[in-house]
């Protein structure tokens, strides 16, 4: 595995695999990996001769509340598990690499709309923050496809949009969320959990498999079967910032009763267990 620090470098060895017609797979990532960022990995590779791999924790997508300076940084472990995965390029930039211009004078990429809903809503700035260093290093990997997990859904819809508008010649894939056995979803911050709120974090998957059971049973309304998991999560001491049931492909809310022509859907959470955030979202299609 080549790691590389500098656009340069990067460059030069894309720019040689790109002229003998290799295809390119490209999985963007900050870093402290775990077994959900390994199976993009390792779907990379089905996809495309080379995969490459970016570890960069992105400052333009933490909120000025948000603790970028404590964002867990592993680089020398993640390093080994990329090598294990016979990753071909590790891309490991400084900040100058991917921003090189005035901080003031950044070029931004907006995605209306979706950049202001649900988590959008909850963290201003923080889709913009993405599509902006995804925009950027599409830019120097040129890969053929990138791969993203549903974990984080919106951030997945809103790079489908900004790759569909900006007419950028990527295919995106989207991954199903790696789950610990208990159903909690792997994410960076599990490690925050205490032990007693480890036990009650699996409560937003039951949450999610519950709803999605009396949405499809289609005896209660919209409002009822997202009130009565709020209500379970809040007894178990979460404090919810959302618990939505939208639309898959643009995040649209749904209005009760369910629309006929509405039947891709997806529940959204995203909850606080003490001061640990936790997001999981579960896909829903009724018959
Ligand atoms: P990060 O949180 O490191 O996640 C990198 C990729 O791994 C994202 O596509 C995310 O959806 C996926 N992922 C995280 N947990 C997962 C799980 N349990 N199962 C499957 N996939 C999972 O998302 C980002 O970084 C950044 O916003 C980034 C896209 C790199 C831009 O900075």
């Amino acid at each position: 595995m080549n790691v590389f620090a500098t656009a340069d470098d990067l460059r030069h060895q894309v720019t040689s695999w790109t002229q003998s017609n290799s295809k390119i797979a490209f999985v963007p990532t900050m870093g402290n990996l775990h077994a959900g960022h390994l199976s993009l990995v390792r779907a990379a590779r089905q996809y495309c001769d080379k995969v490459i791999v970016s570890i960069f924790v992105n400052p333009l997508q933490f909120g000025a509340d948000e603790d970028l300076a404590g964002y867990p940084r592993t680089p020398e472990a993640d390093r080994v598990l990329l090598e294990a995965e016979d990753v071909d390029v590790l891309f490991l930039p400084g900040k100058k690499e991917i921003y090189p211009g005035e901080p003031d004078q950044q070029i931004l990429i907006e995605v209306p709309v979706l950049d202001n809903i649900l988590e959008g809503k909850n963290r201003p700035g923080h889709f913009r923050g993405v599509a902006t260093v995804v925009r950027r290093l599409f830019d120097l990997v040129h890969p053929d496809v990138a791969i993203f997990g549903k974990k984080d859904y919106q951030q997945l819809l809103v790079i489908r949009r900004m790759v569909t508008e900006l007419g950028l010649q990527v295919r995106i894939e989207g991954l199903e969320t790696v789950r610990e056995t208990d159903g909690l979803a792997m994410s960076s911050r599990n490690q925050y959990l205490s032990p007693d709120e480890r036990l009650l974090a699996p409560a937003i998957y039951q949450t999610l498999k519950e709803s999605a059971t009396l949405l499809a049973d289609g005896a209660e309304t919209v409002a009822q079967v997202t009130g009565r998991g709020r209500e379970m999560l809040e007894k178990k001491g979460f404090t919810v910032d959302y618990l939505a049931v939208c639309r898959q492909n643009d995040l649209a809310p749904l209005v009760t009763p369910i629309e006929p022509d509405e039947k891709a859907l997806v529940i959204l959470i995203a909850a606080r267990l003490g001061t640990t955030r936790l997001l999981d979202n579960l896909e829903l299609n009724l018959a």
